[in-house]
C-alpha cells in the first residue's frame, strides 16, 4: 500500500499545475485539495484490480490519477456552505475556509476535467476504443446516475427519512460509482475474461457500499482528531445515514457481511486476489 501511495502522490504531483502558473491562487487551490493527505483509496483499489488482471503499473498510474482528482472534487464540493459546510478536511481547513467560496468551486471544476485530461492522455498506445470506454466508464461514475445523483439524494433527505432501499441506493450511488469504476479501470488495463471482470465488478459493489456504511459508523463514533474532519455532523444535520436507521451495531454487522461477501467473491483469484482482499478489509476495519 505504501509503495502505490507513494507512486500516486508522486504522480498526482506531476499531474497538476503549478502553483507560479497563473491563475494562480486557482492552481494553489487545486494543490492543497489534492496533495499531503487522503487514505487514497480509490487508486489503491485502481492497482489492486489491475494487478489481478496483470495489467502493467505504467498503464495503472493515470487511471489511479485521473479517481483521486475525481474524489478531490467531490470532497471539495462536498464541503461547501451551499452542501456539508464543513470546515474541516484531511487534519485542515476545508478549501473554502482557506481560500473563498469562489475559488473552491472552480478547484472542483477544474480537478474533473484534469482527471479526463489525465485519462484520456494517460494509456498511450492503448486501444482507441478501450480508451473512449474507460472515458465514458468514469463519466458515468461521476454523473447524476452515479456520485452526483448520489449527493443530490442526499441534500433532498436532509431532515427527512430514506427507507433501506433509498439509502442503500444513495449509497451506492454517492460512494460506491466512483469506487466501482475505480476498480473496473484498473480491471480494463489488464487481460480478463468477461466471467473474472464480472466478479471483480460484483466485489466493487460490496466494498463501495461498505465504504460508505463505514464511513457513517465513523461519523458517529470516531472522534474529530482521528477523522481530519468534523465528528457528529451527520446527526446533526439530520442527514438518514446507516446508523441513523440501523444503529451503529448493526451497521457494522452489514458492514462486515459485505467484507465476508467481498472475499467469497475473489475465491477464483488466487495470490492476484491478495491485495484486493487486502483492501476489502482495511475498508472495513480502519478507524479513520
Ligand atoms: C470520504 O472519502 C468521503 C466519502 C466518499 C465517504 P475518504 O474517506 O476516502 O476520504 P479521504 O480521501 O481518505 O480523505
Ligand atoms: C460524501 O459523503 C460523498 C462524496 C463526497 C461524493 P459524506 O458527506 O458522508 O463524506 P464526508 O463524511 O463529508 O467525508
Ligand atoms: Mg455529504
Ligand atoms: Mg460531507
Ligand atoms: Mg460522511
Amino acid at each position: 500500500m505504501a509503495a502505490v501511495q507513494a507512486r500516486v502522490e508522486a504522480a498526482l504531483e506531476r499531474a497538476l499545475p503549478a502553483r507560479d502558473l497563473p491563475p494562480g491562487r486557482l492552481h494553489e487551490a487545486m494543490r492543497y485539495a489534492v496533495l499531503g493527505g487522503g487514505k487514497r483509496v480509490r487508486p489503491l483499489l485502481a492497482f489492486a484490480a489491475g494487478e489481478a488482471a496483470g495489467a502493467a503499473p505504467a498503464r495503472l498510474e493515470p487511471v489511479a490519477c485521473a479517481v483521486e482528482l475525481v474524489h478531490a472534487y467531490s470532497l471539495v464540493h462536498d464541503d461547501l456552505p451551499c452542501m456539508d459546510d464543513d470546515v474541516l478536511r484531511r487534519g485542515r481547513p476545508t478549501v473554502h475556509v482557506e481560500f473563498d467560496e469562489a475559488t473552491a468551486l472552480l478547484a472542483g471544476d477544474a480537478l474533473q476535467s484534469l482527471a479526463f485530461e489525465v485519462l484520456a492522455g494517460g494509456a498511450a498506445g492503448a486501444d482507441a476504443a478501450v480508451q473512449a470506454d474507460m472515458v465514458r466508464l468514469l463519466a458515468q461514475a461521476a454523473g447524476s446516475r452515479g456520485m452526483a445523483g448520489g449527493q443530490a439524494i442526499d441534500l433532498a433527505a436532509v431532515g427527512g427519512m430514506l427507507t433501506l432501499p433509498e439509502l442503500e441506493f444513495m449509497h451506492i450511488l454517492k460512494t460506491g460509482a466512483l469506487i466501482r469504476a475505480s476498480v473496473r479501470l484498473g480491471a480494463r488495463c489488464g487481460a480478463l475474461g468477461a466471467a473474472e471482470l464480472e466478479r471483480l465488478d460484483h466485489y466493487a459493489k460490496l466494498v463501495g457500499l461498505a465504504f460508505q456504511v463505514v464511513d457513517d459508523v465513523l461519523d458517529a463514533e470516531a472522534s474529530t482528531a482521528t477523522l481530519g474532519k468534523t465528528a457528529g455532523k451527520d446527526a446533526e444535520q439530520g442527514k438518514p445515514t446507516y446508523v441513523s436507521l440501523l444503529g451503529v451495531e448493526r451497521a457494522r454487522e452489514l458492514a462486515e457481511e459485505l467484507r465476508r461477501e467481498a472475499h467469497e467473491t475473489l475465491a477464483g483469484f488466487g495470490g492476484r486476489g491478495d491485495c484486493l482482499r487486502a483492501l476489502a478489509d482495511f475498508i472495513v476495519l480502519r478507524r479513520f
